[in-house]
Parts: structure tokens; C-alpha cells; sequence
């Protein structure tokens, strides 16, 4: 299989998982999942699911085994969008190519169906067919990383702004690179007894990966097109944010991009052959035009 094959049917293996085990309840407030599955329908890359499915098979781990913490971290990631477009945070209308939750179900109704695929997540791990102690050390791994010390805290930054180079990578490991690592780990933990060498490696190519995915959304904020990206563009010089592109200009952030990149690949050396579609992976995301 080439690169680009392997990748479509791990996002179509993920984009099923996900929309399997999405959210759905008592018919008497439907309309809050429907809220919410407007927005997992509404597509997305599903580049978390996928480098969680990824990181098990490349250490043997089994599809079935690691899906459901896969789709908990899309659900977190997903209730993170709901919730960054609000108006109270970024005030986007456009996400994944149609308006946004708020903008179609209205802003309470969107707070909720953030809030439902928050909760969908942990149950979406505490439901998982995996030993209790597998189970146990998932929803540590991701409730700490989508927490106030992981997505939460670099959102929270994010609004205040950051104010040196330092604080902007804070920013980005914590806003965009705490899910990418969540997603790696949860893949490490659901292939079996990985190894503290291999759970490290995993880990450190997805900081390092987490980093280069926002630099690059920060570049397609500039460069890229609406139509393809499934977002408005110039959303962060309207807002007032600090990115890597205000801080080091365009060329600059494009350094950092090749760099970080450059760590994720080097960190999946122990890996041999085995890391080779993690590693295309890295490559062909500081490509995409989406
Ligand atoms: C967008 O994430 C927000 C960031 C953390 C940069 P993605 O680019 O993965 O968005 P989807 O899931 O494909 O819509
Ligand atoms: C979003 O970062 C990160 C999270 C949702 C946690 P951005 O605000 O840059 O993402 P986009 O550009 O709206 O997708
Ligand atoms: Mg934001
Ligand atoms: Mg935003
Ligand atoms: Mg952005």
C-alpha cells in the first residue's frame, strides 16, 4: 500500500468509528445531539483518530483495541471547535466547510453540544472492552490532556495572548499539541505493554508534531483557501492573535514548521520501518492545504 492509500483508509477506519459511537440519547431533547452531530458529521481531517490507530498497529496493538479512546480524543477535539468558534472565544460562522454550531443551533444549544461530546468522551473510554486498569489509565491520560493543564490552559493563553517565544510554544503544546498527544499515548496504551522507551518515542514525536500541526494551521490562516480549508482565513490578525507568523513573519514560521517536523520524523527512529507512515504522516501534514 502507498503512503497515500494506508492514509485514506485509516481516515475512512476512523471517520466509521467515530460516527459509530457518536453520541445519541432520549428523544425528549434530541435536539442537543443532533447539535452535536452536526458537527462530527460535518467531517474534519480525523488526523487524531488516525495517529492513535497508527501508533497502536506500529506497536502491534489490534484496530478494535484502540478505537474507542481514539474517537474520545476526536470528541474532545470536536467540543473544542464548538467551543472555539463561540463568540465569546474566536467568533468564527464557517467550520469543516458549513456554518458553524452556534451558528446553526444557536449559542446555548452549541455550549451544550460542546459540552456533551466532552462528557461522550469519558463514557466513550469507560464503555471501551479493554481491562479496568487499561481503562483506569486512559481517562488519566486524557483527562489530564484535555484539561486546564493541557487544551484548556493553552486556550486560556491563547485569548490572553502570548508574549514571548516562549509562551507561544507553551501555547501551541498545550491549545493544539495536548490532543495530538493524547491521541499518541492512548494509541501507545491500547497496544498492550508498550514499553517505557516506545511510549516515550511516541510521545515525543506527537509534542513535536502538535507543535509543527499549529504553526502550520497558524500559516494556512495566511495562505491558505476558504473553500479547501472549510474555515475563514485571516481569522487570527482580526482577532488579535499572537502566532508564530506575527512573531517570525511568514518565512520565519515556515523554519519552525520544517523543524519541528524534522523532531517528530527523528523521534520515530527506534521504530525502523515501522514508522514509516507515522513519519509520511508528519510530512504530509506541514503540506496540507487543509
Ligand atoms: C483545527 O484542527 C484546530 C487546531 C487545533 C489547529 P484540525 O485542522 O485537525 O481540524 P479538523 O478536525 O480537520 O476540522
Ligand atoms: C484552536 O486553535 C485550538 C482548539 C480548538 C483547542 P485555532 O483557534 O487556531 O483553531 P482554528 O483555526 O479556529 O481551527
Ligand atoms: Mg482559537
Ligand atoms: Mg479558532
Ligand atoms: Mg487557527
Amino acid at each position: 500500500m502507498t503512503f497515500t492509500e494506508e492514509l485514506k483508509l485509516k481516515t475512512q477506519i476512523a471517520d466509521t468509528w467515530v460516527k459509530k459511537l457518536a453520541p445519541s440519547g432520549d428523544d425528549i431533547h434530541k435536539e442537543v445531539f443532533e447539535a452535536a452531530n452536526y458537527s462530527i458529521n460535518a467531517g474534519g481531517k480525523r488526523i487524531r483518530p488516525v495517529i492513535a490507530l497508527a501508533v497502536c498497529e506500529m506497536l502491534g496493538g489490534r484496530e478494535e483495541d484502540v478505537m474507542p479512546f481514539a474517537c474520545a480524543v476526536e470528541y474532545i477535539h470536536t467540543y473544542s471547535l464548538i467551543h472555539d468558534d463561540l463568540p465569546c472565544m474566536d467568533n468564527d460562522d464557517l467550520r469543516r466547510g458549513v456554518p458553524t454550531c452556534h451558528v446553526k443551533y444557536g449559542e446555548a444549544l452549541a455550549l451544550l453540544a460542546g459540552d456533551t461530546l466532552l462528557n461522550h468522551a469519558f463514557e466513550t473510554i469507560a464503555n471501551a472492552n479493554a481491562p479496568g486498569e487499561t481503562i483506569a489509565k486512559a481517562l488519566k491520560i486524557l483527562s489530564a490532556l484535555s484539561g486546564a493543564n493541557g487544551m484548556i490552559g493553552g486556550q486560556v493563553i491563547d485569548i490572553r495572548g502570548a508574549k514571548s517565544h516562549e509562551e507561544l510554544l507553551i501555547l501551541h503544546k498545550k491549545k493544539t499539541g495536548a490532543l495530538i498527544v493524547a491521541a499518541a499515548k492512548l494509541g501507545a496504551l491500547a497496544s498492550g505493554r508498550p514499553n517505557d522507551e516506545d511510549f516515550l518515542a511516541a510521545e515525543g514525536f506527537a509534542e513535536n508534531l502538535g507543535l509543527a500541526f499549529q504553526i502550520k494551521d497558524d500559516i494556512l490562516d495566511i495562505e491558505g483557501d476558504v473553500a479547501t480549508l472549510g474555515k475563514n482565513i485571516n481569522r487570527d490578525s482580526e482577532t488579535g492573535k499572537v502566532t508564530f507568523v506575527t512573531l517570525f513573519g511568514i518565512d520565519g514560521a515556515k523554519a519552525a514548521l520544517d523543524e519541528y517536523t524534522g523532531k517528530a520524523k527523528a523521534a520515530l527512529y527506534r521504530f525502523g520501518d515501522r514508522g514509516n507512515f507515522l513519519s509520511q504522516l508528519a510530512e504530509s501534514l506541514a503540506l496540507r492545504n487543509r
